[in-house]
């Protein structure tokens, strides 16, 4: 069986786990997901960054459910959030006042694309005391693992050690890496650029290694590209002890994607999943669509988070009220290519484990002894 020094850290049976992913409403990272994988072995992990404290709860609660074995919270932490304590009401006024021509270029989307306005109605958008409010949670439910994507963890990691629990922070350069290190966390999840959701420039194997020699014995796992046995024997062939698989679970039958976005998914070209800041200011990898085309041609920039992300998510609303599924922002990875069909999630991380299995096992005969 597949086996590395980190199964032993966190009590699970595998190295290979199912990547945060935190989207609208809850709907990637269901409890039904985080429990299969938990319970086929890997670890499940909810995304919790999309989720009012009050409902990160529920979704801890209902995995445990359905589960007793270890499972883990993603949160998105970002370092420098252009407001703090701003409301949404009062982000939507400030872009209209100070950023016109961002205000402008939405507008006219709704005109372009007959979408009918219908504002988000959702208080929650990404300030301080959002993320301060979700990590007192996870850490209250003391959950056995929570990763910090984007910020700093550093007053994290004392308290989540309290409760017993290990912490893990997401890279995407070197220069990420010695905060997470200053920080003391337990693991490293190093993602490369061709993974879906936030991303930084630099693919995962050249980023693996130097992230592996650069943590100072501290584990590393792999993000970024990989969706089946090969590219998790590649992972550890490259230094990393496990797997942090996004895209290929977005082919599980316990998701709750849209069908549109999932068809996108399983019919896609790895060339069709783009980096674009419009959507939260940062960069994330999302199926290109026709707003992607239209947001170069008009030549502004990203504002910063989170202005961004609330200038774009009352369009994203009301397009996906309008059934305009072509226009929303579906996140995935360059591995989307890799896939054709809906799975159990059981099945998929089976295929995942057993496949780096059988690799590592055939790699073998390219020794000449
Ligand atoms: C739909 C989707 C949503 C994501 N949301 C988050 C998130 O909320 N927080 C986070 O740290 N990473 C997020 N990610 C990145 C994943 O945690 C993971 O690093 C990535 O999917 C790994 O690469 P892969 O997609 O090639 O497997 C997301 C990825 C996808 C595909």
């Amino acid at each position: 069986m597949l086996r590395t020094p980190l199964c032993d850290m966190l009590g699970i049976g595998v190295p290979v786990f199912q990547a945060g992913m935190g989207i609208y409403r809850g709907l990637v990272t269901t409890p039904e997901l985080v429990a299969a994988v938990s319970n086929a072995g890997g670890m499940g992990c909810i995304g919790g960054s999309g989720l009012t404290p009050d409902e990160l709860r529920d979704v801890i609660r209902r995995v445990r459910a359905l589960t007793d074995r270890p499972f883990a919270v993603d949160l998105i932490i970002p370092t420098a959030l252009s407001t703090r304590g701003g409301t949404r009401a009062e982000i939507r006024d400030d872009i209209r006042r100070h950023h016109p021509r961002h205000f402008a270029f939405v507008e006219a989307l709704y005109e372009r694309h007959g979408i009918p306005r219908l504002p988000i109605d959702l208080a929650l958008t990404w300030t301080p005391e959002l993320t301060d409010a979700q990590a007192d949670v996870v850490i209250e439910e003391g959950v056995a693992l929570l990763v910090i994507a984007l910020g700093d963890p550093a007053a994290l990691v004392p308290r989540a050690r309290a409760r017993g629990m290990r912490i893990g922070g997401l890279v995407g350069s070197l220069g990420n890496l010695r905060r997470q290190l200053d920080a003391d966390v337990d693991l490293v999840i190093a993602q490369g650029t061709e993974a879906g959701g936030h991303v930084g420039s630099v693919a995962t194997f050249p980023l693996l290694p130097q992230i592996v020699d650069a943590a100072g014995g501290v584990p590393v796992v792999a993000a970024g590209g990989i969706a089946d046995g090969r590219g998790v024997a590649a992972a550890l062939a490259l230094g990393a002890q496990g797997a942090w698989v996004g895209t290929a679970f977005l082919a599980a039958a316990e998701t709750r994607l849209h069908p549109q976005h999932r068809a996108q998914i399983l019919g896609g070209r790895s060339e069709d999943f783009a980096a674009t800041r419009i959507y939260t200011g940062k960069t994330a990898r999302t199926f290109r669509n026709p707003i992607h085309a239209e947001w170069s041609a008009s030549g502004l920039e990203a504002l910063g988070m989170p202005h961004q992300k609330v200038l774009f998510e009352d369009f994203l609303n009301a397009a996906r009220h309008a059934g305009r599924l072509d226009l929303v922002s579906n996140p995935a990875g360059q591995a989307a290519g890799m896939l054709s069909e809906v799975r159990p999630a059981a099945a998929i991380l089976r295929d995942l484990a057993e496949g780096a299995e059988r690799r590592i096992a055939e790699l073998n005969r390219f020794i000449d002894r």
